[in-house]
């Protein structure tokens, strides 16, 4: 059977998977766009929507992108989520604040977040914002990258959903699988962007897997049983990344979101109930209050260097940097369409049909 790219790890040399349809990204954000207008939400904020979905689609991380658009607009539709909150700030210093989000979509909740902790570090060297009542944000380094276009350095992290990821040594779940995200300016080219759950994927890359036939590797999953599987279809149970590492990732996340933000940590929380909310923290860092911006730079070029130099083991056609692929990936899909799969297709295709919205692919 041959093997094709679907994923960030797997080669762009293999050829385009037979079941994807090439999609010019702005017809896509149009198109999702007035999914969400449908809903009532306001057009500039259902346009900043689709921005960041689709956004995520092009650096090739279909879990978290228009994918997940449907159940977005199935939880606003259901009266789980907002489609106009009134967001809030709640606590306030020159370093720091706390936002109630009102229920609305996390991707909103997010994008303000990160703003206001950039404008923060703009006057104080480092903002620190968090938001609570919120919803999940999808994937996390969207966010950590508005950090760049204001030379700064981002950092985010949510807590979202009920115990899925089992603790180091542990058989059962009593963490979830929060992302982490840093991004870190560079000179030229790629921007250095770290972007990771905190068990060993994030559970809709095991959806992906599900999607295009693949088997999971031996040692990410337990099924409800909590005998290991490799059928993403009956993966319930995580084990975390790196082992004690993602552990300590994901027990830190859960804090710093959750805890700190007044909200619950995991193990309170059903594992589905799109009624939860979620909590997020956004942290900017203006680079030239702790060191010269040359000088950043300099060891920021060394290390991408020191990393590009290093000879591939075997099964590996180059070393790149976390960010690189991804950045990579979109400059190609922005000219020649996201390759979408089919069944992400017909998701879409089907919610759009009952917010009466044509389908344009
Ligand atoms: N909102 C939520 O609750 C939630 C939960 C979990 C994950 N997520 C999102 O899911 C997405 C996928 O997460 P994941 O952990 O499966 O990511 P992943 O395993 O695909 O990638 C993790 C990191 O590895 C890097 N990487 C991958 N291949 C590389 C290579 N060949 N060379 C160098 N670096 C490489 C990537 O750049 C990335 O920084 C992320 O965007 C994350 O934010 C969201």
């Amino acid at each position: 059977m041959p093997t094709y790219r679907f994923s960030v790890e797997l080669s762009e040399s293999l050829p385009m998977h037979p079941d994807e349809t090439p999609i010019q990204p702005a017809e896509l954000r149009t198109f999702v766009s007035d999914l969400f207008q449908k809903t009532g939400m306001p057009s500039s904020d259902a346009d900043s929507t689709a921005e960041v979905l689709v956004g995520t689609d092009l650096r090739g991380i279909f879990s978290h992108g228009t994918r997940l658009a449907p159940n977005y607009l199935k939880h606003i539709l259901d009266g789980h989520m907002k489609a106009h909150p009134q967001p809030k700030v709640e606590r306030e210093t020159p370093a720091m604040a706390v936002v109630d989000a009102d229920r609305g979509i996390g991707h909103l909740a997010a994008r303000d977040g990160m703003q206001r902790a950039i404008e923060k570090a703009r006057q104080v060297g480092v903002g620190m914002v968090n938001v609570r009542r919120s919803h999940h944000l999808g994937a996390a380094s969207i966010y950590a990258m508005q950090a760049l276009a204001h030379g700064m350095i981002g950092f985010t992290t949510t807590n979202t959903g009920g115990p899925s990821v089992a603790p180091f040594g542990g058989r059962d779940s009593a963490l979830a699988n929060h992302p982490l995200a840093w991004a870190f300016p560079t000179r030229e080219g790629f921007p250095i962007v770290i972007d990771t759950a905190a068990g060993v994927a994030a559970w809709q890359r095991v959806e992906t897997m599900r999607i295009y036939g693949q088997k999971l590797p031996p040692d990410w999953c337990l099924d409800k049983e909590g005998n290991p599987t490799d059928d993403p279809a009956e993966a319930f149970i995580m084990f975390p990344a790196g082992g004690t590492r993602g552990y300590g990732l994901a027990v830190a996340a859960g804090l710093l979101a959750g805890a700190l933000s007044g909200g619950q940590v995991p193990s309170r929380r059903e594992r589905y109930n799109a009624a939860t909310d979620s909590e997020h923290t956004f942290t900017a860092i203006s680079i030239e209050r702790f060191v010269s911006r040359e000088q950043f730079l300099g060891e920021v070029d060394e290390m991408i260097a020191a990393c590009h130099r290093t000879p591939p083991r075997d099964g590996f056609e180059r070393v790149c940097l976390p960010g690189e692929l991804e950045w990579e990936r979109e400059q190609q899909w922005r000219e020649n369409g996201i390759p979408l799969h089919r069944d992400h297709l017909t998701l879409l295709a089907e919610i759009a049909d009952r917010l009466g919205v044509k389908v344009f692919w």
